[in-house]
């Protein structure tokens, strides 16, 4: 059974301690004993230390948007993994597409990323999606089925099905409206065979997939009805404590898988 998943990255909306303080607090008042869904949220990295004596004893976990793909070093600006690790980060999002696009992020480095993750003992949240131009190319399966065979390059079957896999269709990121669920619920089921294909039944029953882009608490519905889609991740309308809570609420009512 998948347990499912509603998570959000705050990027860079929420963009100054006091409101973190505030969102994590609402949020924890809310949902801190929800424990029928997995929840986490991943605020910029200043904001977590905070957020880390907000949730000591909350069901939402947290972690980071990023972090180096080297444990130490010369690395102006980087993020070290074990400093996370030592806030108590649970998760790492790896990949997302503004870090693919805007910071040169690359599939090589958000392999090691994810083996550090791992090390470190922190659960990666893998951001993998196809372009427009791929999508009207036709060929975003194959750019898809090559970002989850870096991702999970070198990983044991134990590890492998711990990865987050997020589908986010770089397309449908910070549009009014989300992918169509059909096409996610294709999407997710291709990425499914590919885990088959590559590391066996066992890890793909296991992997959870979930989707991001401008996902809402209407679309969530839908969303969380559908066979292959494990969860989500949210963006720009989860930022309210309400919001997602109702996002949340949609799928602690979705199916047992
Ligand atoms: P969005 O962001 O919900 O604001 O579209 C989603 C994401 O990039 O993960």
């Amino acid at each position: 059974m998948r347990k499912q998943i509603v998570g959000s990255s705050w990027k860079m909306h929420i963009n100054s301690i006091n409101m973190a303080e505030e969102t994590g607090k609402d949020l924890n008042k809310l949902l801190s004993d929800e424990s029928r869904v997995e929840m986490f949220i991943l605020p910029s990295f200043p904001m977590i230390p905070k957020l880390s004596e907000i949730l000591k004893n909350s069901c939402i976990k947290y972690g980071a948007q990023n972090m180096c793909y080297e444990e130490k070093g010369a690395f102006t600006g980087e993020v070290p993994p074990l400093v996370l690790k030592e806030l108590g980060c649970s998760y790492v999002e790896i990949g997302h597409a503004e870090r693919r696009s805007y910071f040169n992020e690359r599939d090589e480095s958000i392999n090691k990323k994810v083996r550090l993750a791992f090390k470190y003992g922190m659960i990666p949240v893998v951001c993998i999606g196809e372009e427009e131009r791929d999508k009207k190319e036709n060929i975003g399966k194959i750019k898809i089925r090559s970002q989850i065979l870096w991702a999970l390059n070198g990983l044991t079957k134990e590890d492998a099905q711990e990865v987050i896999l997020a589908y986010e269709p770089v397309w449908a990121i910070g549009k009014e409206e989300a992918a169509s669920v059909d096409y996610v619920e294709n999407m997710h089921g291709y990425i499914r065979d590919i885990v088959k294909k590559e590391l066996g039944e066992e890890v793909s029953k296991n992997i959870r997939i979930i989707y991001g882009g401008s996902v809402s608490p209407e679309n969530s519905k839908e969303l969380s009805k559908k066979e292959n889609i494990d969860g989500v991740f949210v963006g720009r309308f989860g930022l309210r404590a309400e919001n997602f809570k109702s996002i949340v609420d949609n799928f602690k009512k979705s199916k047992i898988k």
